[in-house]
């Protein structure tokens, strides 16, 4: 998902590559042996070992825009060869039915990492990460069991309200310096983390201390977007500088989080020596953690990339869901009515509360829609195959990666009415309806299907659906004054976010 984010032109270094190439192509055909051909989905055409690749990044085009575009001209499953990745894309709902449901265990796999994921991802060692087997197995079922189940969520019921109190104060201050502008996706973003980072090293921290993590961990996913020599590794040589670079990171996280975990360790060893120590912490099932096929428990470095995982995995995803909720709230003032008035029917004046939240039919209905419309990443994690397999007819490989593009499914006319129009009512009185999980039928999947599934999906729900919550109960949301109507272009960074990101002005209710 994220090495798809963003594609830069690469313009400096192309003709210096193109040279470089022509002497590597000789000695690349003279050794060349013939392969059993495959029938792989139809594509552009492309460049000998480069493939697609200077066709992709010289086109102008954001990649999504790209790949609506070869969408249109192959077909629902068409291939790019991106230097030496083999990238097979589906964008349907029957396709995706057939590789996530009908064929999940062979669809269930992940590729081979870039040099910087691996450095990151401990060689493979998260739930995100792992090939389809026993360590992936041991990573998953701990993950969810251990921190995401609906008994465990209900643990982290004060954690949530206290983050989701910190939110409302920290909008109503940022408003009331700025004639009543706030950054909606900034403010959200920093409520996820804190409940993230919480149920993560169940320590208490500063709002410094949290900012400087994030701040942290923000680079670390820079540093992971995909370079050059990710898609032609023969120029790696090229690329010392940024392997450097990689290293640091690396280094400054390590150096930043294992303080924690050994505050943790120790707080854990000596009950009561730390009185703001929660009673639990994802990182307690971590300590301790049996993974089939290994004798040791985790290393403190994997600790670090496994507590890293599930920080990273549920922040920017939910952030981004809530700058598109108060997107629309504002371009419709009539759902944003409807929404409060359904808060306040249901709890008057008292704080709106997550038992409550489960209880809002008309809430509910609008973060489905929500999801529909802007399904917070585009593509879902990409996947591999376990075995050669056929999909839609064609032939995918073992070392192609399948990419599955989510939005040209949750606006499909064929399976939805006026799928343009952003409508919470399509879902309320049994008009349409839609399985998020995409185990009855594939209609909008915006954390994926099948036996890789986002795990965090109840709680990215419950997330969602507080903050806008308690967003709408405290405050009436508007455009800026300088602003006539919202842009709802958007942009690829780690998830897909507003173009113009968006800025908007809270009135305090009471
Ligand atoms: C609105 C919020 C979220 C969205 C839209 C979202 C979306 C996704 C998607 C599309 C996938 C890929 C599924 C696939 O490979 O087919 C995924 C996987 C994953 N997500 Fe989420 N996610 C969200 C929140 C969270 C949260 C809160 C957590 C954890 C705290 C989380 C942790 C993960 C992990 C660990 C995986 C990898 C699962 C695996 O490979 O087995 N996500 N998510």
């Amino acid at each position: 998902m994220a090495s798809l984010t963003s594609l830069p032109s690469y313009d400096h270094v192309f003709f210096g590559v193109i040279a470089f190439l022509v002497s590597v192509l000789i000695v690349f055909f003279s050794t060349k042996t013939k392969a059993k051909p495959l029938k792989l989905p139809p594509g552009p055409p492309g460049w000998p070992l480069v493939g697609n690749f200077f066709q992709v990044a010289r086109s102008g085009k954001s990649f999504f825009q790209y790949v609506q575009d070869m969408r249109q001209k192959y077909g629902p499953i068409f291939t790019l060869k991106m230097g030496t990745r083999t990238m097979i894309f589906i964008t349907s709902a029957d396709l995706v039915h057939e590789a996530l449901i009908e064929k999940s265990q062979i669809f269930a796999s992940r590729p081979a990492e870039t040099p910087t994921r691996t450095i990151f991802s401990c060689d493979k060692f998260t739930v995100n990460s792992a090939v389809y087997g026993p360590v992936w197995r041991s990573l998953r079922r701990n993950m969810v069991q251990g921190m995401l189940s609906t008994t465990r969520l209900k643990d982290f019921r004060n954690v949530r309200e206290s983050a989701m109190d910190k939110l409302v104060d920290r909008i109503r201050v940022e408003a009331e310096a700025n004639n009543g502008a706030v950054w909606v996706l900034k403010n959200a973003r920093f409520a996820v983390f804190c409940i993230l980072l919480s149920m993560c090293f169940g320590l208490e921290m500063d709002e410094k201390t949290i900012e400087k993590i994030d701040d942290l961990l923000k680079t670390v996913l820079i540093t992971l977007n995909a370079r050059l020599d990710d898609y032609l590794p023969i120029l790696s040589p090229f690329f010392s500088k940024q392997r450097k670079r990689v290293m640091e990171v690396r280094e400054e996280q390590l150096k930043t989080l294992v303080p924690f975990i050994n505050k943790r360790r120790s707080a854990l060893k000596n009950p009561g020596s730390d009185p703001t120590a929660a009673t639990f912490a994802y990182l307690d099932t971590l300590f301790d953690l049996t993974v089939e096929g290994r004798k040791s428990v985790p290393s403190d470095t994997e600790l670090v990339t496994l507590c890293s995982e599930l920080l990273n995995g549920g922040t920017d995803t939910t952030a981004t869901g809530l700058e598109w909720a108060i997107a629309r709230l504002i371009d419709n003032p009539d759902i944003q009515s409807k929404l409060y008035n359904e808060i306040k029917s249901g709890v008057g004046n008292r704080k709106v509360d997550e038992k409550d939240v489960e209880k809002m039919e008309y809430l509910n209905a609008f973060t489905k829609e929500l999801l529909r419309k802007h399904p917070p990443t585009y593509f879902s994690l990409t996947h591999a195959v376990t075995q050669p397999a056929k999909l839609g007819g064609y032939d995918v490989p073992t070392d192609a990666t399948v990419e599955i593009y989510l939005p040209t499914i949750s606006d499909d006319p064929t399976l939805w009415s006026r799928p343009e129009v952003f409508n919470p009512d399509r879902f309320l009185s049994g008009k349409e309806e839609a399985d998020i999980t995409g185990t009855r039928d594939i209609k909008m999947i915006p954390f994926g299907a099948g036996r890789r599934i986002c795990p965090g999906l109840s709680m990215a729900m419950i997330h969602v659906n507080l903050m806008v919550a308690r967003m709408v109960q405290e405050f009436e949301w508007s455009a800026l004054p300088t602003q006539n109507k919202i842009d709802f272009s958007v942009k690829l960074e780690f998830t897909t976010v507003m173009k113009h990101t968006l800025q908007a002005v809270a009135k305090p209710r009471v």
